[in-house]
């Protein structure tokens, strides 16, 4: 076999996002109300639960009541809906090949359940395409993104009623038809696991509404396998070309010492992280996790004809989102340290983010290897990078902690590539500065662009270009030879 040498040369390069973090205009042009409108900026000191993204319904019925005067960053983003010519200039300036963006699901259908779609949403995604198209950006769109409709909240108490997976399809299928000639590369669910952390974040599911709120959220990912699944296939129907894809936080599990005891604890909780990868790739529920639910009582409810969905619909390529590395233990008392979506025990190797999250350039090598050995399918990281503070000096941003970071994770991508794992492309997270997911926060910064906007929304708006940007741009031009 000839030795592979660096990066395929369709290699996809570019950036990720997602409608909620970056748009704002929550109720122009007739846009309903999404999970993400109801996620409040709280500054670090006053933050009370560690599971910030969770909102119960006290909170909910404050914030729509209109008496509750909180700041909601998500709300007015980075007023991408107005500046996405100008943002998508900067990015085909770097010379992006993809950018990965959500459809914003209640700009479509309002109340997620509305049987008509919203006409002027459908022509503001034709503008976003036709722009990217006239700079040969290649679209990779995530169908739900963190952006439930809170219609559907309202109704079902979002994903726990199978009735969404209709409402769901009848949305998929509607920007299939309308952008079938734009989209060839999609995904169903950003992060899937993400509605087994944080049930209102993934499923727009209130917990305090529910008398068993962890056997609801198994029960509500159940649906949106299936819708997952029904959606892939309507793909296939519609866009017979296009490519599906999954989206999962990949969170790898190392022992935290050699005992076997903790290696078998790191294996349980990996499986966990990879079951979700599992069952949209090889089509079926994995026995260990059968077993996990029948050991935890949790009882699916499923109707006769769900696995054979399942199995005949299964996703083209396996893309997922990787920040950090995880510790088990069966002993674990050595320090924690915050990480994305979930706390970790502390790795002594690694160093750590401003935000805690700990940095692992060999674990993207490690993580690829395994998912291209376990389903051998086109593998596609759809997210990395780091969240920083960043300073301006005298009008410039000199990122070098940022280029480091993205440094050391391509050239692992890039030998996990000469290991022999076929990679299509890279997506590094928030190309442009945006309002993060987990504190929106808007010092919390990931771009190759800065936007000049404070935790509360002050600022210019004004799009500066960092160092890295313009050492991005040189890694694409050399298609990730010169990093
Ligand atoms: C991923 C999400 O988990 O991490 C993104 O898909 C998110 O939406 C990203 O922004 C980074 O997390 P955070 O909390 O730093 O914005």
């Amino acid at each position: 076999m000839k030795k592979i040498k660096g990066f395929r040369t369709d290699f996809l390069w570019g950036g990720a996002t997602a409608a909620n973090q970056i748009e704002g205009s929550f109720d122009k042009d007739g846009k309903g109300l999404s999970s993400a409108d109801f996620a409040e900026y709280i500054p670090k000191e006053k933050r009370q639960a560690d599971n910030h993204m969770e909102v119960n319904s006290k909170f909910i019925d404050k914030v729509k009541s209109g008496k509750y005067s909180g700041t909601f960053p998500k709300r007015y983003g980075i007023d991408f809906y107005n500046t996405y010519e100008e943002d998508i200039k900067l990015f085909a300036e770097m010379g992006f090949k993809a950018f990965r963006m959500s459809i914003n699901w209640s700009r479509i259908f309002p109340n997620g359940y509305d049987s008509k779609p919203n006409e002027a949403g459908l022509k503001y995604y034709d503008n976003i395409f036709k722009t990217l198209k006239s700079y040969n950006i290649e679209p990779v769109v995530t169908l739900s993104h963190y952006e439930t409709p809170f219609g559907l909240t309202e109704k079902y108490n979002g994903w726990v009623k199978r009735e969404v997976i209709d409402h769901f399809i009848h949305y998929a299928e509607t920007v299939f038809e309308r952008y079938k000639n734009d989209v060839k590369y999609w995904m169903t669910f950003n992060e899937i696991n993400v509605i087994n952390i944080s049930p209102f974040t993934g499923g727009g599911i209130v917990s305090d509404r529910l008398e068993n709120p962890i056997a609801s959220s198994f029960q509500a990912l159940h649906h949106q396998f299936v819708a997952s699944a029904l959606a892939t296939k309507k793909l296939k129907e519609v866009i017979p070309d296009a490519q599906m894809g999954c989206m999962l936080a990949r969170m790898k599990h190392y022992p935290y010492t050699c005992d076997p005891n903790d290696v078998l604890k790191a294996q349980e909780e990996d499986q966990m992280n990879l079951m979700y990868t599992d069952v949209h790739a090889k089509g079926k529920y994995p026995n260990y996790y059968l077993q996990y639910l029948s050991k935890n009582n949790i009882e699916l409810e499923m109707k006769d004809e769900d696995l054979t969905i399942l199995k005949e619909n299964t996703v083209d390529y396996i893309s997922f989102s990787y920040y950090m590395s995880m510790l088990s233990s069966t002993s674990p008392e050595g320090k924690t340290t915050p990480g994305n979506l979930m706390n970790s025990l502390k790795n002594p190797y690694l160093e750590s983010s401003d935000w805690g999250w700990q940095i692992d350039p060999v674990g993207l090598r490690i993580v690829l290897n395994e998912f291209w050995d376990r389903y051998e399918k086109p593998l596609f990281i759809v997210e990395n990078g780091l969240g920083a503070v960043d300073e301006i000096e005298n009008g410039k941003i000199h990122d070098d902690y940022r280029i480091e970071y993205l440094r050391k994770h391509i050239s692992e991508a890039k030998k996990a590539v000469e290991d022999g794992v076929d990679l299509i492309g890279y997506l590094s997270w928030g190309p442009i500065d945006l309002i993060s997911m987990s504190t929106s926060e808007m010092s919390k910064r990931y771009g190759y662009i800065y936007v000049d906007q404070d935790n509360y929304g002050n600022g210019t708006k004004q799009r500066i270009k960092k160092d890295s940007f313009y050492w991005y741009k040189k890694v694409i031009e050399s298609n990730g030879e010169i990093l």
